[in-house]
């Protein structure tokens, strides 16, 4: 048995994976157009793109370089693209306007409760909105204020479990809460969901994500009830991942023990690899802040111990010592960097071999010889 195709409204994939957005600068478009021509969805990280190529945060220069990452993906495939959008961001509406205009597919929203998302949508405009979730009751307020407000429901719910990399939307003390495992999450969203499902007749498709490494995984996922899987740290590490190759070294050389929890100035708690740089943040050392950018909502330059956008742009750019790299709990697991369409076909193996042991146990045992 294949993996099932995963539909969201009228876009179908045929391969029910979704590669999550990874930012600064992790999943530009040479990852997201590899993904999206396996038949995946391939998702534009939106934040920091200014100052990837520019060392500025112009206001127009992010516009522009969405609207370019955009057009390079179409250049290369016809596939599903998504952009992924965090409330977060001091240009949250004008990145999603841009995405809204160059009819991206999809846009994911997280780090925050999109509740206004759907006022963006413009006449006749077929982008899907998906936000991005880590429990059942943010997925019900969404869904209420979405249907009282814009008489409009998530076109999907993406729900991310606490094992997931970068910012989890959990407090430290439920991250190692196995009460708040994935699957537990995934039935309380889609317990929160049904009612709205049935009231319009339609159906709001969840996306697990965290913590999913095989294709076991994604059939388990799957055969909880999941539309599909969303994966990070799996597509870090292939060939045409955007990061630096010293950044997908570092996820070669991660053991268990080097994955940690850290407070990001995003107002999260976030999981990275552990290296000097962490180091020195966990025993509270202060690295002296410019903000060029001004990139978050909820960070105060004159408070911040460390500039997270500075950070996560060193350490793309492969200097790890003045950064880190954000990882999911995972990260141990990752043995070589392929290319996607290797991952995406291992994938694919890897979860028909569990259907159809899983198939085998469930068909009724012949009956036993009776003895002469
Ligand atoms: C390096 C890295 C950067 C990430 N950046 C973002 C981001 O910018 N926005 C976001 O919503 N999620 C971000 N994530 C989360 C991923 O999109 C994805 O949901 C998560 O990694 C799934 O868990 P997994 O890594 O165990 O597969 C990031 C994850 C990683 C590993």
């Amino acid at each position: 048995m294949d993996m099932p195709a995963l539909r969201i409204g009228d876009l179908t994939c045929s391969v029910p994976i979704v590669q999550g957005g990874m930012g600064v600068g992790i999943s530009l478009s040479g990852l997201a157009a590899a993904v999206a021509e396996q038949g995946g969805i391939g998702v534009l990280a939106s934040v920091g793109l200014a100052m990837l190529r520019t060392e500025k945060s112009a206001r127009k220069a992010h516009i522009e370089v969405l609207t370019d990452e955009i057009r390079k993906v179409r250049e290369k495939t016809r596939g599903v693209l998504g952009v992924n959008i965090m409330m977060a961001l001091t240009n949250f509406s004008d990145l999603v306007e841009t995405a809204i205009r160059e009819k991206v597919d999809i846009i994911f929203s997280g780090a925050g409760l999109p509740l206004n998302l759907p006022r963006y949508l413009t006449e006749g405009a077929k982008t899907k909105l998906v936000p991005i979730v880590s429990s059942g009751r943010a997925a019900a307020l969404i869904c209420r204020r979405w249907l009282r407000s814009f008489n409009y429901l998530p076109d999907a719910f993406v729900l991310e479990g606490p094992l997931a990399g970068g910012h989890l939307g959990f407090r430290r003390e439920q991250i190692d809460d196995p009460s708040q495992n994935l699957k537990a999450l995934l039935s309380g969203v889609l317990e929160a969901v049904k009612p709205y499902e049935e009231k319009c007749n339609r159906q709001i498709p969840v996306i697990a994500a965290g913590g999913i490494y095989t294709g076991q995984d994604v059939y388990e996922i799957i055969a909880a009830g999941a539309a599909g899987a969303q994966m990070g740290t799996r597509f870090v590490a292939t060939d045409e991942c955007d990061a630096d190759q010293a950044f997908k070294e570092a996820y070669l050389a991660a053991k268990e023990e080097d994955v940690r929890i850290i407070n990001s100035p995003v107002g999260l708690p976030g999981r990275v690899i552990r290296n000097e740089f962490v180091d020195s943040i966990e025993k509270g050392e202060r690295v002296p802040v410019r903000c060029p950018f001004r990139c978050l909502i909820n960070c105060d330059s004159t408070k911040t111990p460390y500039c997270i956008a500075e950070a996560l742009l060193n350490a793309v750019r492969g200097k790890l010592r003045e950064g880190f790299a954000f990882a999911g709990a995972n990260v141990h697991r990752v043995s070589e960097i392929v290319s996607v369409k290797t991952l995406i076909d291992s994938l694919q193996r890897e979860y028909r071999l569990a259907a159809s042991a899983s198939a085998c146990s469930q068909q009724p045992r012949p009956p036993t010889p009776r003895a002469p």
